[in-house]
């Protein structure tokens, strides 16, 4: 049955401004007035800082005759020490606006000082819990541009940033349906120098966006059909963006496929993230190779649950075979094309993290999108299959 949602009432926003198109970066000016914007914090990290692709841009805010700093100290995993930096650079220099230029990381910690701006209370009392984000003063967020660096995250079309908390050493979801960007611009010619790895990593991060999407119970039929799409676009470009990084069409269609996984996420993710999230944080691993290396074992633990949606995925992607067993297949093969490990061992990852992973993933939010929601001696046993390499 592909239509047994946990309800058939939700709440539903799609709107994300998006200039896509390889050189459009040229058009960063003529955003910022659409935004709003007449003095942005430009933030992002510290690799991309010395990069071309960071330089071309802020050429380009030279030549407008832009006023605007750069904030570059942010960690793979931005933490609250980042974030109370980044808001002392945003008062300092007088800013109304943020421009989020980077990865995952660069755009979380961009948006979250955006959001962070004007408000009285401490971040994690906006933490992505019941109506929480109705604690914020709207008049005190900020205005966002996002410009991706990376096909993967997805960040430039979300509401939210993810920030560790120091105390408890947990990454926490911070939203507010004004932390969406006023303006996305999305060229894929700032990825086309992205290494490799990073390419796989991250694009295997946009594919299981919108996998979990597709398997998690929620009713969003939109995000249904992004996720098709978007997963499509991972299975005929993701191998060639990795293999041949100047490809600019691999590279726009990537770009697309990112945003695409972030839409349809919004119909819930699942245990990839929640295995994910306490990983990086535990061990610092990386965010979507982390979610490679787990998918197999996440879709083969769930299989009994999403039997006839992975059926109906084969058949969208014409896989052979057409079942569901076509798409654990599927990722194992592209994993091993992509060169991302089998297990989690070979990621330094090992049982030390258990038993507080497997708590972790338990209280995740993404624990309650998994097609049946796990609890922590289920994700004991998917984090020991993980690491052991048993499907
Ligand atoms: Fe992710």
């Amino acid at each position: 049955m592909l239509d047994n949602y946990a309800s058939l009432n939700a709440n539903w926003s799609y709107p994300t401004a998006i200039r896509f198109g390889a050189g459009r970066i040229a058009e960063l000016p003529a955003a910022l007035v659409a935004a709003g914007i007449g003095r942005p914090l430009f933030v992002t990290d510290p690799g991309l800082v010395a990069l071309p692709i960071v330089g071309k841009a802020l050429a380009i805010l030279d030549a407008a005759k832009v006023p605007y700093s750069v904030f570059s100290k942010v960690d793979g995993n931005p933490t609250l020490a980042n974030l109370d930096d980044g808001l002392a650079a945003y008062r300092a220099g007088g800013h109304d606006g943020v421009i989020a230029f980077g990865g995952g990381s660069a755009m979380d910690i961009g948006k979250t000082i955006a959001f962070m701006a004007g408000q009285a209370r401490p971040v994690f009392d906006f933490e992505d819990r019941a109506d929480w984000w109705t604690r914020a003063d709207p008049k005190g967020i900020a205005p966002i541009i996002a410009v991706p660096t990376t096909a993967g995250t997805g960040s430039e079309v979300g509401r939210a940033g993810v920030i560790t908390d120091p105390s408890d050493h947990t990454k926490k979801i911070i939203f507010h349906p004004l932390m969406l960007p006023k303006v996305v611009i999305a060229d894929p010619e700032l990825t086309v120098d992205l290494p490799a790895k990073i390419t796989a990593w991250t694009g295997m991060d946009a594919l299981s966006h919108s996998l979990e999407a597709w398997c998690s119970p929620f009713f969003h039929p939109m995000s249904a059909g992004i996720a098709l799409e978007g997963m499509r676009l991972v299975k005929d470009w993701l191998p060639t963006a990795v293999a041949d990084g100047q490809n600019i069409t691999a590279r726009s269609q990537m770009l697309i496929a990112s945003s695409m996984g972030a839409v349809a996420f919004q119909k819930g993710l699942g245990a990839m993230h929640a295995m994910s999230h306490p990983t990086s944080s535990l061990r610092g691993s990386h965010h979507g190779l982390t979610n490679a290396v787990v998918m197999p074992y996440v879709l083969a633990f769930n299989q009994p649950a999403i039997d006839e949606k992975l059926a109906a995925l084969a058949r969208y992607l014409d896989l052979p075979g057409r079942s569901a067993d076509s798409v654990v297949d599927w990722v194992l093969a592209l994993r091993r094309e992509l060169g991302i490990p089998h297990t989690l061992k070979e990621i330094g990852v090992d049982e030390s993290i258990l038993p507080d992973a497997a708590r972790m993933a338990e209280l995740d939010p993404s624990n309650g999108g998994n097609p049946t929601p796990l609890v922590a001696a289920d994700y004991d046993r998917l984090f020991r299959n993980a690491i052991h390499g048993s499907l």
